[in-house]
């Protein structure tokens, strides 16, 4: 028996399409902590970012390794000691990171390397570049405590990196830097991850943690996951929470995140490890599954550009195909394009509606509102009428009006009355479809 259910699987698929489009030739940096690989995920992760290698997206790894380091020093009869965050590093710890590290490399271009027939790897070629494409420079005393061995990164050298993504190949990083003398320094992934997607200008940052992501009410522990943070609200929440004293506080990712927006990365994200497909979820799914902070430059909605019209086609296209919206020609939509506002998110648009003013009847035509199936019932609806209303109404017009044939009671919901066709302006009245018997509903303002 067949386990693909093409009634199913198809329209699941198609679902993905808009993020494989938008995705394609984007620059991501993950950051892998130590503890997802202790927990044996990493075999899992390998498998996603292959996929999304497949896809086209660029991307460059930077692996964690607190736990590997831990047991190493363990082994010796050392302590691990953190302050701030990050690891207080003398002569032998820096002996256990070198260890770890090479350890880790090693593991994760062996799970790169697998291939075998009827797994995810099969037919994938992932080519893994490492370097020394960083200089760091030693943290030194803070607080009066010596972090010794323990650095931040000084400079990414980020033209050498996007050769090698260029190219096809994955950047793998490890949380060591050289300072111009040549000593090492021990770093911490999250910042060689931050630092990275800065000077890459990537387009996304995302940190798989040991964290589900991020509560709305930090110290409350039932309280949600915050799935998208605007810049500042993360801002106030990080201003709010406890400052980090161990790299597994949610405060410790949230400032990098944080950095990392105000730096220039339009998107980062921390996603727990422990969610089989986390990265996959997080990027291929509109809510995704741990917490998103994002630059609210991007604000989601907004008067649409030309960049928009394939988007609005894709939204549009099953509605024209079910006969709920009237077709329009692609010619069509990029001429109108000014008229459209639309909801984005992370790069897609999920709603869409176009304001046709008829200023000789002081009124407008709402046509084309659309919210993807996937995220009705969420209020984008509303929102969108709202943005409209707006519009009409600064451009001095009484009304709007919109012809619909299944979507009447929406409306009335929301402020409209049915009207005889012939309320229409005349000109709109010439293009009345009679067959279609669309019903004319009107808002009006005053
Ligand atoms: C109509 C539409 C734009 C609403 O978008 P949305 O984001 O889901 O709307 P909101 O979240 O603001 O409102 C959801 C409410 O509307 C109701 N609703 C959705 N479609 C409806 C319809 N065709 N008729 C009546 N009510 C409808 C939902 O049941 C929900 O009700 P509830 O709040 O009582 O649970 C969306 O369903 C859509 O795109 N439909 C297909 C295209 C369409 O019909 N466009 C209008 C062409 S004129």
């Amino acid at each position: 028996m067949s386990l693909v259910f093409p009634h199913t699987f198809v329209p699941w698929f198609r679902s993905v399409a808009p993020y494989i489009h938008a995705y394609r030739g984007k620059t991501f940096v993950v950051g892998l902590a130590g503890e997802a690989i202790a927990a044996g995920k990493l075999n899992a992760f390998v498998q996603d970012l292959a996929i999304l290698h497949a896809m086209g997206i660029k991307l460059v790894l930077v692996h964690g390794f607190r736990p590997q380091v831990n047991e190493q020093l363990e082994a010796k009869g050392q302590v691990s000691r953190y302050a701030h965050g990050i690891r207080i590093t003398d002569a032998v710890a820096l002996d256990c990171a070198q260890e770890a590290a090479g350890q880790l490399r090693f593991e994760i271009e062996a799970a790169f390397s697998q291939g075998l027939p009827n797994t995810p790897m099969a037919n994938a070629t992932v080519r893994v570049v490492s370097g020394n494409f960083l200089t760091a420079r030693p943290v030194g005393i803070v607080d009066g405590v010596d972090f010794m061995l323990s650095g931040l990164v000084r400079r990414v050298d980020g033209a050498a990196i996007r050769r090698a993504i260029d190219i096809g190949a994955l950047v793998l990083l490890s949380p060591f830097g050289f300072s111009p003398t040549g000593e090492a320094f021990n770093l911490t992934m999250e910042d060689v991850a931050t630092a990275t997607a800065i000077a890459l200008q990537a387009d996304k940052l995302v940190f798989l943690t040991e964290v589900p992501g991020i509560r709305e009410k930090p110290d409350d522990a039932d309280s949600d996951i915050d799935t998208e943070l605007a810049l500042a609200d993360a801002r106030r929440l990080l201003a709010a929470m406890a400052p980090p004293q161990q790299p597994s506080d949610p405060a410790f990712y949230l400032q990098h995140c944080v950095k990392a927006c105000e730096g220039g990365v339009e998107r980062s994200h921390i996603l727990p490890f422990a969610a089989d497909g986390a990265l996959l979820l997080e990027v291929f799914t509109h809510d995704g599954i741990g917490t998103m902070v994002v630059d609210e430059k991007l604000e989601s909605l907004r008067e649409a550009s030309s960049d928009d019209v394939g988007g609005i086609l894709q939204l549009i296209e099953p509605f024209e195909r079910d006969g709920t919206l009237v077709r329009r020609e692609r010619a069509e939509i990029e001429r109108d394009i000014a008229t459209y506002t639309v909801i984005e998110h992370d790069g897609i648009i999920f709603g869409c509606a176009a304001l046709y003013p008829y200023p000789e009847a002081r009124t407008a035509e709402m046509a084309a509102l659309t919210i993807s199936p996937q995220v009705q019932g969420q209020g984008d609806g509303e929102r969108i009428l709202k943005r409209i209303e707006q519009r009409a109404r600064a451009a001095g017009l009484d009304s709007i009006f919109v012809l619909t044939t299944r979507t009447m009671h929406w409306f009335i919901k929301r402020g409209f009355a049915q009207v005889d066709p012939d309320w229409l302006p005349e000109a709109r009245k010439r293009k009345y479809n009679w067959d279609r018997r669309s019903q004319v509903l009107v808002k009006k303002f005053v």
